[in-house]
């Protein structure tokens, strides 16, 4: 397994009704995801986008790291991951709804991937605009099945280095629930990724561990 694409059309289960309450609230109601407009980037980053672009990555992949991320950035992860982390109101707001919700991504994903422990390992609300710089998940390494939410076509998208074809592919989200499932290497040449938004996204990823 390295990336995989599912759309809302192929996921059947009963776990998108459950989100999709959590999601009105997001998007319709009491949770705001208005834009930060006191955020300032650093002078030496012209825009959100150059931290998901090629150039961009070149420059992290030939500097040697010493975190997911890599040194370069790491004066951006501020900026970018305090904004785009959940807050409590929204946290708060997912919690009634996370056990039931688990349970079932768990018994979905041990259908289509085998038998295997799932765990939440990071739940993000993304502003518009907002960003996840390129990094390689080597520290939590292994599967990973990332559930998206948008109500925008290609406004917003997963990007990925293919370390096969030595080509950066971009993977934009659609209006309604997907899933990605990448594998993240702990060593090198690693698995590349980052994500960029215009609109407000809703993420909540899950590593699946073969350890039962
Ligand atoms: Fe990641």
């Amino acid at each position: 397994m390295f990336h995989e694409y599912v759309s809302q059309d192929n996921i059947e289960c009963e776990f998108l009704s459950i989100l999709n309450k959590f999601k009105a609230d997001v998007f319709d109601g009491t949770l705001s995801v208005t834009p930060d407009t006191d955020r300032e980037l650093p002078a030496d980053v012209p825009s959100y986008d150059y931290l998901t672009s090629e150039k961009h990555l070149r420059s992290v992949q030939e500097t040697p790291h010493k975190s997911d991320f890599g040194d370069p950035i790491g004066k951006l992860d501020v900026i970018t991951f305090a904004v785009s982390n959940w807050s409590s109101a929204t946290a708060d707001a997912y919690n009634p709804y996370s056990d039931r919700y688990h349970k079932e991504m768990a018994s979905y994903l041990a259908e289509k991937k085998g038998r295997a422990s799932i765990v939440i390992s990071g739940s993000f609300l993304y502003h518009p605009i907002c960003t996840m710089p390129w990094h390689t998940n080597e520290s939590t390494y292994g599967d990973h099945a990332y559930l998206t939410y948008v109500d925008k076509s290609k406004k917003s998208y997963f990007r990925y280095y293919d370390n096969e074809t030595k080509e950066v592919i971009t993977s934009y989200d659609e209006p309604g629930w997907q899933i990605r499932y990448f594998n993240a290497p702990k060593t090198e040449p690693y698995f590349w990724h980052c994500t960029y938004t215009e609109c407000p996204r809703i993420s909540i990823g899950f590593r699946i561990l073969y350890n039962l």
